[in-house]
């Protein structure tokens, strides 16, 4: 049996912040962000948690499938801003979508928590274990960033998506292969100092600033290049692909200097790779399902086109998944 995507819808709150609003406040400039990263506006919540941000998103995914939340057997939320530590958010939004049947847990991968989210998923259709997941990946970064610091503050934005994860009707369509990695030695040059276990909430912590994302920008932007690049590459050669066979690459998208350096490297040509980075920045976990999500609404992909998702982040966390998409083309009242 193979897994696949049987519907999507994504969210994002509504409240857009551009490059001025950042200039304005600290000392950068709409040129600088535009040209380092490939961002021009990013949306961030006024109000609730990440699970208000997916919640749209899930309900309008089980629509269109036409199902009900007491069908839906199993909830995954792949994000690092949770509601709260614990209880995992999973649990939330299953109580707010009414998913009374569905068991279900938190996965923390980051900027690769959909890809890891996805295959956790799959694994578990695919061993007949549940009927269906629902896979809901996105993240709330305001909670987390500094506005005072122009390094980290002007790369990111809130947003999510939520995919249902059912058996394919056809085995030569839905996730074909994937590759995942982790190396927790690039845990020095991102992460959250203060908040969990190993350093709890303190006057220290909070004075110190430390419930923020840390992040060596460098270190993590020539970390990400190549491991993006190698991994999209890897899975392309693997599965005997060449740049014409793939229809899109869905990267990560954390800065459009590592999403061109990736598609070069697959000899992709630009028309080939989903950039939405201008609209929304980095949503951690939001950014691939988001894409995926615009671009069945726009009908941009075709039933039996083969797909290039990608990412990397923090852990580090990344990898590539190929998938051979399954869905017939979005409704017209569904398309936007
Ligand atoms: N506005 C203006 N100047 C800024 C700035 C901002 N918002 N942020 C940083 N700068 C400055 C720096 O202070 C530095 O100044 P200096 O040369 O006087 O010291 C200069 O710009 C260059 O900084 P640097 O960090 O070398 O820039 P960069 O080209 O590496 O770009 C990132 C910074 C963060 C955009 C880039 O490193 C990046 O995208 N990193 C990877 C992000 C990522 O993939 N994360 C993983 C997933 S979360």
């Amino acid at each position: 049996m193979r897994a696949t995507i049987t519907a999507i819808a994504h969210s994002v709150p509504p409240t857009v912040y551009d490059n001025h609003w950042f200039a304005e406040r600290i000392d950068t400039t709409d040129e600088w962000i535009r040209t380092r990263t490939g961002i021009i506006e990013r949306h961030f919540a006024t109000e609730g948690g990440v699970t208000d941000i997916l919640l749209p998103a899930a309900e309008a995914a089980l629509k269109q499938r036409g199902i009900t939340p007491l069908d839906v057997d199993c909830i995954i939320v792949a994000t690092v801003t949770p509601d709260r530590i614990f209880p995992a958010s999973a649990a939330i939004l299953q109580h707010k979508l009414g998913a009374t049947n569905a068991w279900g847990f938190d996965l923390a991968a980051a900027c690769s928590g959909f890809l890891y989210s996805l295959i956790t998923a799959s694994k578990l259709v695919e061993s007949g274990a549940v009927r269906n997941v629902l896979l809901c990946s996105g993240d709330k970064m305001s909670a987390i960033l500094d506005f005072d610091d122009r390094a980290t503050s002007v790369l990111f934005g809130d947003g999510g998506g939520c995919v249902l994860i059912e058996p394919s009707a056809d085995d030569n369509l839905g996730i074909m292969d994937f590759i995942l990695r982790m190396d927790g030695a690039g845990e020095v040059h991102l992460h959250q100092k203060a908040g969990g276990s190993l350093r709890p909430p303190s006057l220290e912590t909070v004075t110190n600033r430390e419930h923020y994302v840390y992040q060596e920008g460098q270190a993590v932007f020539k970390a990400a290049v190549k491991g993006m690049a190698d991994v999209s590459y890897e899975i392309m050669e693997r599965n005997h692909l060449t740049a014409d066979d793939v229809a899109w690459l869905i990267p990560h998208q954390a800065n459009l200097r590592i999403i061109d350096a990736t598609a070069e490297r697959m000899g992709l040509s630009k028309e080939k790779v989903m950039v939405n980075i201008d609209r929304y920045g980095n949503t951690t976990a939001g950014t691939i399902p988001i894409c995926l999500s615009e671009l069945y609404q726009q009908r941009k992909i075709k039933k039996g086109d083969y797909l290039v998702l990608s990412s990397f982040g923090a852990g580090y966390t990344w990898g590539s998944i190929l998938l051979r998409w399954s869905m017939e083309d979005a409704p017209m009242e569904e398309v936007s």
